[in-house]
């Protein structure tokens, strides 16, 4: 990536939707599948931060696993282990947010560079992003399992500006999780926070500059800023394009 700043893109509830799992759960369990969906997200969330907080690290494989054995036990649902290891083969193919495929086509028309940064194993991101069409926005992708821990360490923000040769203030994490956003300033990052649902943002840290509904809305509100990654961007595509306006200013029509 040649870009002076970058926007590190988070996955699971930023970029494609983990509740969406609940159709498939719908398929699989009598009644319960929208309650199960989200403890599910919530346990694999809260068993991430717990492991942080131990010093040890397990995979966001292994992690998504036990959520869902938690989930399950915990709602009284029975499923075999054929229904478990489909709905874990449904995880590598949840579906993105409608606004995802646009907002990323016009960050990249706006010669941003874009890297995914996710929790997800590299396996799991590999899957995700070529089965929901992803992978072609993105010049690079960096899973925490470089770095066996998870956000908001900060070593995994530290980690994503350090893969990105940039230092961690020319990196925006872009995210619709909360803790992922203040995790990332509190790392010395940029952030934009993807606030689709209308939520209340977290009370352990003032929301970011950059707030916005949909992705779509990212590249105008990110033009506005002080700290303008449109205008600092320095891709091929926009270099191209400054060569060409600067010569028809010289040859005028
Ligand atoms: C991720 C988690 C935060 O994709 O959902 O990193």
């Amino acid at each position: 990536m040649t870009s002076r700043v970058a926007l590190a893109l988070d996955v699971y509830g930023t970029l494609v939707d983990p509740i969406g799992i609940r159709q498939h759960l719908k398929q699989l369990l009598l009644d319960e599948a929208t309650r199960v969906a989200a403890l599910w997200r919530q346990t694999q969330l809260e068993y991430t931060f717990r492991l942080t907080a131990m010093g040890q690290y397990l995979d966001f494989a292994w992690v998504t696993r036990r959520a869902l054995e938690f989930a399950l036990a915990a709602t009284g649902q029975s499923l075999d282990e054929t229904g478990r290891a489909a709905l874990m083969a449904a995880y590598d193919d949840l579906e993105c947010f409608a606004d995802v495929h646009a907002g990323l086509r016009q960050l990249q028309t706006a010669g941003c560079g874009l890297a995914v940064f996710s929790n997800g194993t590299p396996p799991m991101l590999d899957a995700v992003l070529d089965r929901s069409g992803l992978r072609p926005y993105f010049g690079m992708v960096i899973s925490v399992d470089e770095v066996r821990t998870y956000k908001p360490s900060p070593r995994v923000y530290r980690h994503a500006a350090r893969r990105l040769g940039l230092p961690p203030d020319a990196v925006y994490l872009v995210s619709s999780n909360p803790f992922d956003v203040v995790g990332a300033q509190a790392a010395g990052l940029r952030a934009a926070w993807i606030n689709r649902s209308r939520a209340v943002f977290d009370t352990l840290a003032p929301p970011p500059d950059v707030v916005v509904t949909a992705l779509t809305e990212l590249p105008g509100r990110l033009a506005e800023t002080t700290h303008n990654p449109i205008d600092e961007v320095s891709s091929p595509q926009r270099r191209r394009e400054g060569r060409r306006e600067r010569r028809e200013k010289r040859e005028p029509k």
